[in-house]
């Protein structure tokens, strides 16, 4: 099967926002306790944190990391985190059935958030709690001092400000099994006077407001346009979220699903575009699609814990053992955030260790990549610079989801200071190569070309504790560079990464 792609140096479609690799911590499961935080373990620092983990954590170098929910900061007291260990109080986790003894609070995020080289994004309750709060947690975390909560931060050891700047005003409060789940319109006012009195402190910050769960929500995609017309002059960000899944077992409908992800970016910012008309307003909103990932690995055996009233501390809940397949999904939608990189200016998968994440770790035992922890780390260090806006012409397919859906999913990106042009691409046809002939117009000539590739025979190989590297990046050799093009065979089923130097 063949395919021809063009790629022109002056066809940009945006310069990416590094945070377009951003990362999500929440207190669930094994995330944090166990996975981040382990005092016991052999590689725990002073401050009870994993060195182990954080050394996966910087490879996979992404930039920026949500904290600390999801589900659980809608009935969260942030104040419960802070002082000292010993007196902190011992909570009932309403979103996971869960035990919070609460030993992991700002200041031990925010010290792991330092050592692991990630920005904090935090996020305020709005589902139990509301503007009061948040506003306390905001001058708690960012005021130098000489008021309440800022000298109580000093009192507790930590003389200046994080200086966070992104900070989420609630999660997904569209969701019914949120906790102070609301109507469209009693969050929006609420989200819009939190942000008022957040921007009263500082008008420099970058606040993002809850859009829809999924793009399935009987309410999407009103609850945008609703939510946007309360808010839309004093917020930023409108986040998005969206897993995938595989229960049948077709790939090729599985792999055709990043069509309904580009479908929901298309829709929200329609919705973006129509409040911002019908406000007269110059100002752009832009996505944070904060949580995406591939999840239903473990969602059936784990409805059987929270379905129970047997409250543990961290569960091991939402533990799915990524395989090769998840792989070339990963790639795909990371590949959508790249060409939609004007809208989605941050995205985060969710999560980061041990809950649906790229790593695993193991109690007093060894940490290790998932599959999908390769393809995001590729996009994360190569896929910074501008995104290009390839021409593509390859055959399609049908799926449920979508009709003619390419079997090339392709997109490219130029960093011109390191000088380098860079595709990821996917192969979605699981019995047939694709011959790919990229040209690069007006780059200069190519003058060295490498391959990465990743592919299993067995889409279903996975990395486990006992043989962590079934399912690894390796040198490639299907890219040749002819004159000003490139000529590729990327194999069936595949995921490849070309990086051109200029
Ligand atoms: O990431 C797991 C959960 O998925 C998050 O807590 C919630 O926001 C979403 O429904």
């Amino acid at each position: 099967m063949r395919a021809r792609v063009t790629a022109h140096s002056r066809y940009a479609i945006a310069d990416i926002d590094k945070r377009l690799y951003g990362s999500f911590l929440e207190h669930l499961g094994r995330a944090v306790y166990t996975g981040i935080y382990e005092p016991d373990h052999p590689s725990a620092d002073a401050s009870g944190m994993r060195t182990d983990v954080i050394d996966l954590v910087r490879e996979l170098d992404t930039p920026i990391c949500r904290y600390p929910g999801g589900n659980f900061v809608s009935a969260y007291n942030w104040e419960d985190g802070i002082g000292p260990k010993e007196d902190r109080p011992t909570r009932l986790d309403l979103a996971w059935k869960t035990l919070e003894n609460n030993h992991v609070g700002i200041h031990e995020y925010a010290d792991w958030a330092e050592k692991a080289g990630v920005e904090m994004m935090l996020a305020v309750n709005l589902g139990s709690r509301g503007l009061d709060e948040a506003r306390s947690f905001v001058e708690y975390v960012n005021h130098p001092g000489g008021s309440y909560w800022s000298d109580m931060r000093r009192k507790n050891g930590r003389e200046s400000p994080w200086g966070v700047k992104t900070w989420c005003l609630g999660n997904e409060m569209d969701g019914p099994w949120q906790v102070g789940h609301k109507t469209a319109r009693e969050y929006g006012h609420l989200a819009n006077e939190t942000a008022k009195a957040l921007r009263a402190f500082d008008s420099d910050l970058e606040l993002v407001v809850c859009g829809s769960s999924h793009s399935d929500m009987p309410t999407y995609p009103q609850w945008e346009a609703t939510v946007l017309e309360e808010t839309y002059d004093n917020i930023d960000h409108i986040s998005l979220h969206m897993y995938f899944e595989n229960y049948e077992k077709n790939t090729a409908n599985f792999l055709a699903l990043p069509e309904k992800l580009d479908r929901y970016i298309g829709t929200v910012s329609g919705v973006i575009d129509f409040v911002k008309g019908k406000k007269r307003s110059k100002k752009d909103v832009k996505i944070s699609f904060d949580e995406w990932n591939v999840w239903y690995h473990t969602r059936k055996q784990d409805q059987v814990y929270l379905e129970g009233k047997d409250w543990k501390y961290w569960p091991p809940i939402l533990e799915d053992v990524y395989n090769f397949e998840d792989v070339l999904q990963v790639g795909c939608i990371l590949n959508t955030f790249i060409r939609r990189s004007d809208r989605v200016r941050i995205a985060c998968i969710a999560q980061l260790v041990n809950v649906i994440a790229p790593i695993m770790t193991e109690p007093g035992g060894p940490a290790w990549r998932q599959t999908i922890y390769y393809p995001f780390k590729l996009a994360s260090r190569h896929g910074r610079g501008t995104a290009l806006q390839l021409d593509v012409d390859c055959p399609t397919y049908d799926a449920d989801m979508a009709a003619g859906v390419s079997y090339l999913d392709i997109a490219g990106v130029h960093d011109a200071e390191a000088g380098s042009v860079t595709f990821f691409a996917i192969n979605r046809n699981g019995s047939e190569p694709l011959e790919v002939e990229l040209s690069l117009e007006r780059f200069g000539t190519p003058k060295e070309v490498s391959h990465t590739l990743i592919r299993h025979d067995d889409l279903e190989a996975r990395n486990t504790k006992e043989a962590p590297d079934t399912v690894v990046p390796q040198d490639g050799n299907g890219v040749s560079i002819e004159g000003n093009s490139l000529s590729a065979t990327l194999p069936p089923y595949s995921y490849s990464m070309i990086r051109v130097g200029l």
